[in-house]
């Protein structure tokens, strides 16, 4: 990984011309052959080591309760990490309720709110627990997730389709947050749901969103650097976990520019925080 400090007249293509050295000297279509059975074998450990977790957690009787299966801990965080899992989500409702502070308010005194792209209850479990005063609606693409959420978590839980409309009344919420759901999808699925987001919301509502800022980005060639520079917002596709998340779901980086120029057409924009939850930048907005 290339690291320079940051230099915003040549930053990010300045951090990533070791990389391109490296690759001029291999031909695309080897690296792209290569790339493709590394991701098969990838994935099909992947699954073997799911396996291999839920089976040490059966027969140890895991002494975490109510803790969702390994891959769909997987699909979220990344990792087969149980304390990761549940410490990862607790910082994350923390944040939460920690940004509404700042703007003077608080999830105790909302009476709805919608954890939007919930996977399996990371974040959504912390919250139902801290504000047992207030109704927590949870949605994904994901039905396995949901299920288990359904049986395990307080709360209540819906699957939903790739894009809008959700199954909820105009201005039904006092508060949605989607936490690394914009993150993988790409522009045109991100407006369709604020759009979505402003219709649920009810006038004066919080809508609180994690993404990929720059801050993020180590690994873009110089194309994709030029191309996120340009346009504000880049939607990578990758075949790593193909199958194992939606096909719409890939990676989304996106220029704090370019929130702010874009996003005041559905919300006012209260705060932007540069890595406000640890690699993802944080932004919290207010409907009008
Ligand atoms: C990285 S996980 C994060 C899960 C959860 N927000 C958390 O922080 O633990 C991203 C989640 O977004 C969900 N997702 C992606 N696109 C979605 C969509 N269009 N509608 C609902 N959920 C979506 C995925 O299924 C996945 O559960």
């Amino acid at each position: 990984m290339c690291r320079a400090p940051r230099d915003e007249r040549t930053w990010p293509i300045d951090r990533c011309r070791g990389i391109q050295r490296a690759t001029m000297f291999i031909s695309r279509k080897a690296y792209n052959a290569a790339k493709t059975v590394y991701y098969s074998a990838f994935r099909a450990f992947l699954y073997v080591r799911s396996a291999i977790h839920c089976a040490i957690e059966v027969v140890s009787g895991s002494r975490y309760s109510r803790v969702p299966p390994p891959l769909l801990r997987y699909k979220v965080s990344e990792s087969f990490d149980i304390r990761l899992f549940l410490i990862v989500g607790q910082r994350i409702a923390e944040s939460i309720e920690r940004e509404l502070n700042k703007a003077g308010t608080s999830l105790s005194r909302m009476n709805s709110v919608l954890d939007f792209g919930c996977g399996c209850g990371r974040t959504i479990r912390w919250l139902i627990e801290s504000f047992p005063h207030t109704r927590f609606c949870g949605t994904d693409v994901d039905t396995l997730a949901i299920r288990w959420c359904q049986e395990n978590l307080r709360g209540s839980f819906r699957t939903n389709r790739a894009t809008p409309p959700l199954d909820f009344a105009n201005a039904e919420f006092d508060c949605v947050y989607a936490i690394s759901v914009f993150t993988h999808i790409d522009e045109w699925h991100q407006l369709q749901w604020l759009a979505e987001f402003r219709r649920l919301l009810r006038p004066g509502g919080y809508l609180l969103i994690s993404l990929h800022g720059t801050g993020t980005m180590e690994r873009l060639s110089m194309q994709e650097a030029a191309a996120l520079r340009s346009q504000g917002i880049l939607f990578m596709r990758s075949s790593k976990l193909h199958g194992i998340h939606p096909e719409f779901y890939h990676t989304t980086i996106q220029t704090k520019e370019y929130v702010l120029q874009t996003w005041p057409a559905f919300f006012e924009i209260v705060s932007y925080k540069e890595l406000g939850l640890g690699y993802q930048d944080l932004v919290l907005l207010r409907r009008a």
